[in-house]
């Protein structure tokens, strides 16, 4: 897995593009800046756009590739970001509880066993009143995918998402928004197209 990453990193293009996702950029803005975590973060455009905001950001990502491009990105656009090369399996022995005021997981499919293990203890590396905000492919994008593959996404649809699944991951936080959308990618090489997503605000509650 993680050397498939590294090679599709490894052309000199960012293969979702510069720019950051649309419904995160939205959604950021929304918010006040403070820390924000992004898993899987790839080659950093959304890590990079946060910084460029005056969030304080982590991002993580399996891929070396992925941090030396993320890094560059940074660089040009004059900004720091903290980007560690690490497996999801590792973020609670990474980061401390309580620390961040947003969580973003832009395109983080992952396996089902680490969605189930792993996610629904994501809130905990919240501060209290602090968001998840997710976009995902969901599990409907399949039939999007076989009419048209440059929409991308995962092959394997357990790594997908439907709203029972946010339902069932992050049962504690208060749903701000949870909806199923057709949209139009245009992601550097990695999203073209029409597809299927789910999109996910979540807020911690005071007290927990
Ligand atoms: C579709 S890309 C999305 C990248 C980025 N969030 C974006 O929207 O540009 C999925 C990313 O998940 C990362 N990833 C997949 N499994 C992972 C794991 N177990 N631990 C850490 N990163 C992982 C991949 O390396 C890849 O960068």
């Amino acid at each position: 897995m993680k050397e498939r990453w590294d090679e599709r990193y490894s052309i000199a293009d960012y293969v979702y593009g510069e720019e950051p996702n649309l419904y995160f950029k939205e959604v950021l803005g929304d918010f006040v800046p403070g820390r924000i975590l992004l898993p899987a973060d790839g080659e950093g455009r959304n890590g990079v756009y946060a910084a460029t905001q005056g969030w304080g950001v982590d991002a993580f990502d399996q891929s070396d590739q992925a941090r030396d491009k993320a890094l560059q990105l940074a660089e040009r656009k004059g900004v720091n970001i903290c980007y560690q090369v690490i497996d999801f399996k590792q973020i609670y022995e990474t980061y401390p509880k309580g620390s961040f005021d947003a969580i973003a997981l832009v395109f983080a499919h992952m396996p089902k066993e680490i969605k189930a293990d792993y996610f629904p203890q994501l809130p905990d590396l919240l501060k209290a009143g602090g968001h998840i905000l997710l976009e995902g492919f969901s599990k409907n994008h399949v039939t999007y995918q076989q009419k048209n593959p440059g929409i991308g996404g995962p092959l394997d649809v357990e790594m997908m998402y439907s709203k029972e699944l946010i339902r069932e991951l992050f049962p504690s936080l208060e749903i701000i928004a949870l909806f199923e959308q057709e949209i139009s990618l245009n992601e550097g090489l990695g999203h073209n197209g029409i597809g299927s997503v789910i999109r996910y605000i979540g807020k911690k509650r005071n007290g927990e």
